[in-house]
């Protein structure tokens, strides 16, 4: 069993963003900047933006936190969305989610300018990704990707097989494993709520990846042996004996499954660090066209 080690391949990436960053500073050049909105105090959602926000000034960009009240209305948001979209100093912008109930995610993330869209979440750079051309791969999915290919993990001809269909994780990766190319070219199941016998599928699979946020959902039994284990799952639970009184926990089983797959990220250190990481490279490829357009 090899370990999918996102934390290490993580600080890879940002080592290379930080050398172009580090070029653009020496060359004159603006430095990417992105901003990020919150809305709310969702204790897990304000860690997530803390830490995008902590990657952002480790690698040279500069970063613009926006923090909005819980009780925030869908038409401040749109104003704080429209303001983020002229500002010509802002690269790139997401807007965490989720939002609270009173907001409509839908009208947020069409509102934003898709070429600062460095979450992919428009509808337009999510056409674009489905349709084989140049945009912004939501981070989660991307950082899969990018681990894949690091690992030189083959998925041509394979089975891969994706639990969950949010439009963030799931839905996404089923579309980009069944794309041309590397990595790619995978014969795709989406599985999800409704689909029946879900371990008669996963147990046919030669790439699991799993976006349910259960923890410990996937056992051995569900799959089979040298099978390679994406779990996306970063689900806090309960543990008072933890300093912080919860543990981060995946939908993995990862003491028994580990020792039937291939290769298999741990959770934490797997595919979170990923996201973050590729992020920054998705607002870097934003500067740069805004650069060019220059
Ligand atoms: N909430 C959970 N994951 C994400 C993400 O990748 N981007 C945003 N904007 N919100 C999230």
């Amino acid at each position: 069993m090899q370990l999918l080690d996102g934390k290490k391949v993580s600080e890879d990436i940002k080592v290379e963003i930080a050398a172009e960053v580090a070029q653009m500073r020496a060359n004159g050049e603006k430095v990417p900047h992105l901003a990020a909105v919150i809305v709310g105090n969702d204790g897990a959602s304000l860690t997530y933006v803390g830490s995008k926000v902590k990657a952002c000034e480790r690698v040279g960009f500069e970063s613009t936190l926006v923090k909005m009240p819980s009780t925030t209305s869908e038409v401040e948001l749109l104003k704080k969305i429209k303001q983020l979209n002229e500002d010509d100093n802002i690269d790139g912008f997401i807007v965490q989610l989720p939002l609270p109930p009173q907001i409509d995610t839908q009208k947020v993330l069409m509102a934003i300018d898709p070429t600062k869209d460095v979450d992919g979440f428009h509808p337009e750079n999510f056409g674009k990704m489905a349709l084989d051309m140049s945009t912004f791969i939501p981070a989660t999915p991307f950082g899969i990707l990018e681990l894949l290919e690091r690992y030189g993990v083959e998925t041509q001809g394979k089975h891969t097989v994706v639990i969950g269909r949010s439009h963030i994780v799931g839905r996404p990766m089923s579309i980009l494993m069944g794309r041309k190319g590397f990595p790619g070219n995978s014969t795709v199941t989406l599985t999800h709520s409704y689909t029946k016998n879900i371990a008669q599928i996963t147990t046919q699979a030669d790439i699991v990846i799993s976006a349910l946020g259960v923890p410990n959902y996937l056992k051995a039994e569900m799959v089979k042996d040298d099978a390679v284990i994406i779990d996306v799952g970063i689900t806090r639970v309960m543990d008072e004996t933890s300093e912080k009184g919860y543990v981060i926990t995946g939908d993995v089983d990862f003491e028994n499954v580990s020792k039937k797959a291939s290769f298999i990220t741990p959770v934490p250190g797997g595919v979170g660090p990923m996201t973050i990481a590729m992020l920054l490279k998705n607002t870097l490829l934003a500067r740069e066209r805004r650069r060019d357009n220059e």
